[in-house]
């Protein structure tokens, strides 16, 4: 027998409809009405309820966008961006909802973000508010997230899209090692050139999740937005909540466009530094030559010797200041230790500077040692809960940004190091993750707005810099890349990628890197062998031309190296001035990753006219009794010819992309070949 209705299956009955959600697409889901998916917005209310319902109230469209207060925030002139505002309403529970929506003339983007206004008489905590949901048919989806850990971050792993729900999430504080604010669904038979994909990054560098699912329909379902772990937001009568900005970027011509597409966005539209299209100096960094045990002296020495090889500035690493003589102590003390710095910092920064270097220096302003004149002072600034132990790790806690004094008090004194002397590049560090949320600056039902206000504490201290010395080169860094976000990078034009500077490692890490952001924001530097986080020995070349294709630069103690390895360095910066413009500027291309074929790395980039191109080619085993292979590249123009300069040959586009380059079997494993080619 038939029934006229089933239980359990959405209602032909059009006043029941709307009880059954889970088979209609839905713009923003909300909690609790009938929508079993997971959901955009949640609250509670005064009286304990958590349903919330949004109605259509009405759209408009504008033109260019809005800045989103305290956020990084991408942008376009009103000429080039045009924006869509569409209005909700929660009658029950008084709020306005505006989803807002971007896009680029210039760049096939949508950004989206939503603010959440309280418009009743009573206040309302928002438990979940995420900035992007996207409901679709499923197409034989697969998801592609990024994992990793320390010294291993942004590995990419590709899984098909299930019934299980895919979580991708970070409750650290920070976007962490481990996963990373970015998702995309792309079909099985999508390639690097053809095919669709659609994939979702965020601009933000706290709480994230992101999450993936085919539902009980097979109905598919992705979410961007803040973690609702451990959040809970307090809106007063009349306040509004700003989510920060998802980029959504759907492709149909493969995984290469959808990086060409993250590429141009936020070389166009994100990154705001006077650096970003300028050749960075080429820095030679102290933390690997010394870690803590250096002075003045050392730093002079390693300076000379740089000079001598065409390196142009000295980065001064942690253990500058206070008793900072290992990671146990005295941050918070930003006070310069006169006894390794002798003479004082801008003695220093002038002697360098006499020599014809730049001078950089590293902060870690966000932390706080239980050993420092500064805890000592205001253990209260410490997040923590009071009577319960507070994790250490690294030996230090967290400053409670959160409290607008501590965010000035701590610009304070990094600007005050800053205004003492020439320095043109600071490397912002952040060693933990958060733990034991606690502020005694928050009142109790304001506690779950701890890890956003640290972020927009931290926002807030790093736009500070910038305005007071808008000609600083910031590089962004947490333990090596566990802060390499969107967010970081309308701070800082590049960010340390990673502490594993293997030449064979960073290929991995590269390759997740570079699956959304540009070559010239991955800090990537040439270290010493055996090297420090794998033991590893690599040919020197082989660590310049890969370091080659990030911001270039050094990380030893060049007063070591002998003579062969000195020379190898003036080339390496001599290979620098001739490409950087080329691999800062132009289009990235994937060609064959060690990753999946276990025995070659081979990526490139060819200038957007397509005259110029340079690619690397990385033998990581040489097999035995192997044959030389054609690697057939990409992104050339097929009707040009180009000129091979390493090989002298002059070859067809169309022949190089479909036939290939000859590629012989190098000497030795970890060998590299650097395969520039430039339009006849
Ligand atoms: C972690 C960074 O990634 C390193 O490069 C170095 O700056 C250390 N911190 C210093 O403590």
């Amino acid at each position: 027998m038939y029934l006229d209705e089933y239980p359990f299956l959405p209602s032909k009955n059009k006043r029941d409809e709307g009880a059954f959600l889970d088979y209609i697409p839905t713009e923003y889901s909300t909690n609790g009405i009938g929508d079993y998916r997971e959901s955009c917005l949640d609250v509670e209310t005064l009286n304990g309820f958590t349903a919330t319902q949004l109605s259509y109230v009405s759209y408009k469209t504008v033109k260019g966008k809005k800045k989103i207060d305290n956020l990084p925030t991408s942008f376009g002139n009103p000429e080039d961006v045009d924006s869509l505002i569409i209005t909700c309403e929660d009658k029950y529970n008084r709020l306005k909802v505006d989803l807002i929506y971007s896009v680029f003339k210039d760049v096939d983007v949508i950004t989206r973000s939503v603010e959440v206004e309280n418009i009743g008489e009573n206040p309302i905590f928002l438990t979940k508010v995420y900035s992007a949901c996207l409901d679709m048919e499923n197409k034989d989806f697969e998801v592609i997230s990024l994992h990793g850990s320390w010294a291993r971050e942004r590995h990419v792993e590709c899984t098909k899209l299930s019934h299980l729900q895919y979580v991708v999430q970070s409750t650290r504080g920070e976007s962490s090692h481990q996963d990373h604010p970015f998702l995309a669904l792309k079909t099985s038979k999508t390639s690097e050139d053809c095919g669709e994909v659609y994939a979702m990054n965020f601009v933000y560098s706290g709480n994230f999740c992101a999450t993936a699912a085919l539902n009980q329909f097979d109905f598919v379902r992705m979410t961007m937005g803040i973690n609702s772990k451990d959040f809970k937001w307090k809106l007063n009568a009349g306040e509004v909540f700003a989510t920060p900005e998802a980029v959504l970027v759907y492709s149909s011509e493969g995984l290469g466009k959808m990086t060409t597409t993250f590429h141009d966005f936020y070389r166009k539209h994100l990154i705001r530094s006077p650096y970003l299209h300028k050749e960075r100096p080429i820095l030679i960094n102290n933390w690997e030559a010394t870690y803590f045990d250096f002075d003045s002296d050392k730093l002079i020495d390693i300076a000379r010797e740089a000079k001598n090889l065409g390196i142009e500035m000295l980065v001064m690493d942690d253990g500058w200041f206070g008793n900072r003589f290992d990671d146990n102590r005295s941050l918070g003390d930003w006070k310069v230790n006169e006894n390794k710095i002798k003479g004082g910092l801008k003695s220093l920064v002038d002697k360098v500077n006499e020599m014809g270097l730049k001078f950089g220096i590293w902060f870690e302003p966000e932390m706080i040692s239980p050993d420092s004149d500064l805890y000592r002072e205001h253990p209260d600034w410490a997040i923590g809960i009071t009577g319960m132990d507070n994790t250490r790790s690294r030996n230090q806690y967290v400053l409670d940004l959160s409290r607008p004094e501590v965010v000035q008090y701590t610009y304070e004194q990094v600007a005050a190091i800053c205004r003492s002397a020439n320095i043109d590049y600071v490397k912002w560090d952040m060693n933990r993750q958060l733990t034991n949320l606690g502020s005694s600056y928050l009142s109790a039902d304001q506690m779950g707005e701890l890890s956003h206000r640290y972020m927009l504490g931290v926002y807030k201290l790093q736009d500070m810099l910038i305005s007071e010395f808008p000609g600083l080169l910031i590089e962004n860094c947490s333990g090596g890349g566990a802060r390499f976000d969107p967010g970081m990078l309308y701070y800082s034009p590049q960010i340390w990628c990673s502490d594993d500077t293997d030449a064979i490692e960073r290929l991995a890490i590269m390759e997740g890197t570079a699956l959304i952001y540009p070559l010239s924001t991955i800090g990537a530097h040439v270290s010493t062998v055996p090297n420090h986080a794998v033991g590893r020995v690599t040919p020197m070349k082989t660590r310049g031309d890969v370091a080659l294709f990030g911001t270039f630069g050094y990380e030893l103690d060049v007063t070591k190296l002998s003579d062969e390895d000195k020379k190898c360095v003036v080339a390496q910066v001599e290979l620098y001035h001739k490409y950087n413009e080329l691999i800062r500027e132009g289009d990235y291309y994937r060609i064959s990753s060690y990753r999946e074929n276990g025995e070659y790395e081979c990526f490139g980039v060819v200038s957007k006219d397509k005259k110029e191109a340079i690619y690397i080619y990385l033998q990581v085993f040489r097999k035995p009794n192997m044959h030389s292979k054609r690697i057939p590249l990409r992104g050339l123009n097929p009707d040009y010819k180009y000129f091979v300069e390493d090989t002298e040959q002059e070859l067809p586009g169309d022949v190089l992309m479909n036939v290939g380059i000859n590629q012989p079997i190098l000497d030795s494993d970890f060998s590299s070949r650097l395969i520039a080619l430039k339009c006849i």
